[in-house]
């Protein structure tokens, strides 16, 4: 059950980041108003990353404490498994106190009426640079949990 909590967090978690990234990019082809439009939207993506991101760690701190109760915790300290622990939280972090509070911010912004506020394209693009930051610690803890 605990594998499951963990697998689903990490399969909604760096599924939906992806599919946020493609619309992100292909909104680029797009006028204004669309991409206004769609960071107005893009909470709702942002709900499913940030409950896959707590379902991973969930699921992980608990396949920790069994383990370490089944007196086998010497098998997490192999690099693959630090590699995973240690990206997944730091990604996890980042997603909780950055990505997930800033894409509300930036729909509140695209939802005043106006011009859009100076803020907004700041926001976007520390947005774009943290979440690419969290998609390449998502791949390196699912690279050092299979393949290390
Ligand atoms: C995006 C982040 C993460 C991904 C993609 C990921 C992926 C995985 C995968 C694929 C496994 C199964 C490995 C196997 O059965 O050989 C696993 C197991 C596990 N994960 Fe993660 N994980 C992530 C984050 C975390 C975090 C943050 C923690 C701890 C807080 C954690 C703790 C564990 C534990 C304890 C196991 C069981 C290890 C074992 O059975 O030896 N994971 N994870």
């Amino acid at each position: 059950m605990l594998r499951f909590i963990h697998f689903l967090g990490f399969a909604l978690w760096i599924g939906g980041g992806w599919a946020t990234m493609a619309l992100a990019l292909r909104a680029r082809r797009e006028p204004p108003e669309t991409r206004r439009a769609l960071a107005r939207i893009l909470p709702a993506a942002s709900n499913v990353i940030l409950l896959g991101a707590a379902l991973t760690v969930y699921g992980g701190i608990a396949l920790i404490v069994k383990i370490a109760r089944l007196g086998i915790g010497q098998t997490l300290g192999t690099p693959g498994r630090s590699l995973m622990m240690g990206a997944g939280m730091v990604a996890a972090i980042l997603v909780v106190l950055v990505t997930w509070p800033a894409s509300r911010t930036l729909a509140r912004l695209a939802a005043e009426p106006g011009e859009l506020s100076p803020d907004f394209e700041k926001i976007r693009k520390r947005q774009a640079i943290v979440a690419s930051i969290t998609g390449v610690l998502g791949l390196l803890a699912l690279a050092g949990a299979t393949l290390f």
